[in-house]
């Protein structure tokens, strides 16, 4: 059975919002009875735990910690294209080689390899990309590419309002848009968009496009994207028993490239009574600047709540008085299992930077947000909580700080305000069809299933 259906290569960019979900990807594969490989980095391998997935390497260049050894951002996705791609080439050779095992028959790879595409061509078999953000996000990206490179975003403010439109999206303000696109200047983004916009360009070479969503999450947009462009939704990508208790599988991602405080955390939110705690977390990239953690801190001090917090240098950033004054109401850890947080009973409100993980994990969850973005396709995530209903974003101040007092009053609002009910009973609506798309029958878990289908016919 498993001989029949071929091989499938994974490859993860090795930063935990990307592991997390294509090593999720290659485990729902694998159930399905396909043969499944993920490739990832030296340095990353001993953080991952899959039982039903091989894992294997491919090279950076830089094996002992990867970007953190290149000079520069730029220099760093230029030698894994170089060095990435002959190291797939030979794990191809390698797992092709091995006895028992049906060839490789398609590289599914991470948004941010445009060259593992040249590397499926090169062997002949298909080749898939797998994006990471959302598709209204992705379809932005699209746009500027097919406009042309010249043309970005900001430039099609044609509304009186100052408002960008485009199909199949809200109007968007500028500050709404992706940071690679309303600043695409900024010195340390502008790597990310050349890729990104190279993967654009070739989006309809791919044999698929996946997307880490789900139909019913956006399908306003792809009803206006339909025959544009090629998409295949897929997601959520969060562990299945998080989804439905009742579901077989996961649970747990099987990656975590820190050591979380996973039996600290749970022991404290056991003492707590139900949904009486602010789960605060800023994701795996974003470094929040020192003074606008001291505002967070005296925000959740003054809201009265409980509060399990993930920073990951606290003695740095977190004011000794602060830390002094917590006590039981109070929990900062430097990493957690943020599924085991999120599904706890205790946990009523998650404070998130909105990376699309995030946004996704407290959307299947149920957990109400309070969105505080800081880059990337952060701002827009934000923009879509609102507008699903289940939950508020926080508004900056003329100095670009969001102040205690916002914070403590976007708290006050989803844990016990007016709308709170409002936006409790539409979490637990999402919730229900994000379960829904990858349950038996469901539109991810159909794609999915075509998918496998098609593995075991002969790329043509
Ligand atoms: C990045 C970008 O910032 C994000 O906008 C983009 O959509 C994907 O890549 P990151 O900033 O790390 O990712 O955020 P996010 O996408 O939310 O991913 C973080 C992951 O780390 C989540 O899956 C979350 O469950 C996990 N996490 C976070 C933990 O397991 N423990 C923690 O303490 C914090």
């Amino acid at each position: 059975m498993e001989n029949q259906k071929g091989q499938v290569i994974v490859v993860a960019y090795p930063a935990q919002g990307h592991i997390n979900p294509l090593l999720q990807f290659a485990k729902r594969l694998a159930s399905k009875g396909v043969k499944t490989t993920l490739a990832t980095t030296p340095y990353t391998i001993k953080s991952i735990y899959a039982p039903t997935v091989r894992i294997e390497t491919i090279s950076d260049g830089y094996n002992q910690s990867g970007f953190n050894q290149a000079p520069s951002l730029a220099a760093y996705l230029d030698s894994f294209k170089t060095v990435g791609s002959k190291t797939l080439a030979e794990l191809i050779l390698k797992l092709n080689a091995s006895a028992g095992s049906p060839p490789v028959s398609c590289i599914v790879y991470d948004s941010l390899f445009p060259w593992a595409l040249d590397v499926a061509k090169e062997f002949k078999i298909y080749g898939a990309v797998f994006l990471t953000v959302s598709a209204s996000v992705c379809s932005m990206f699209w746009r500027v590419v097919n406009r042309g490179p010249s043309l970005l975003m900001l430039q099609e403010t044609d509304d009186d309002r100052g408002l960008v439109n485009m199909p199949g999206l809200p109007p968007l303000a500028p500050s709404e848009l992706p940071s690679l696109l309303s600043q695409p200047e900024s010195e340390t983004q502008s790597p990310y968009l050349a890729v990104i916009l190279e993967k654009f360009s070739k989006l309809e070479e791919n044999d698929w496009v996946f997307c880490n969503s789900f139909q019913e999450l956006e399908s306003e947009l792809l009803d206006e994207m339909l025959g544009l462009w090629p998409l295949v939704m897929v997601g959520p990508m969060v562990p299945s028993a998080y989804l439905d208790q009742q579901m077989e599988g996961d649970i747990a991602y099987g990656a975590s490239l820190w050591e979380p405080k996973a039996d600290q955390c749970m022991k404290w939110l056991e003492e707590k009574t139900l949904k009486s705690v602010v789960y605060v977390s800023f994701g795996s990239m974003a470094e929040i600047a020192a003074k606008q953690v001291e505002e967070i801190a005296w925000g959740l001090k003054a809201s009265g709540l409980n509060f399990l917090w993930v920073v990951k240098d606290p003695e740095e950033k977190l004011p000794d008085e602060f830390l002094e004054s917590v006590g039981q109401a109070g929990l900062v850890v430097p990493w957690c299992n943020q599924l085991e947080v999120l599904g706890h009973r205790s946990v009523g409100c998650f404070v998130t930077h909105g990376g699309w993980n995030s946004t996704l994990e407290g959307l299947s969850l149920g957990v109400p947000m309070v969105v505080m973005p800081q880059w990337s396709d952060q701002p827009t995530n934000a923009k879509f909580v609102e507008l699903w209903g289940v939950g508020v974003r926080v508004k900056k101040n003329e100095e670009g700080i969001v102040s205690r007092d916002e914070i403590e009053m976007c708290l006050r609002e989803v844990m016990g305000g007016e709308r709170s009910g409002e936006i409790k009973r539409n979490a637990l609506k999402w919730r229900e069809a994000a379960k829904r798309s990858v349950s038996v029958g469901g539109n991810s878990d159909d794609n999915i299933n075509e998918f496998v289908a098609k593995l075991s016919m002969p790329k043509e």
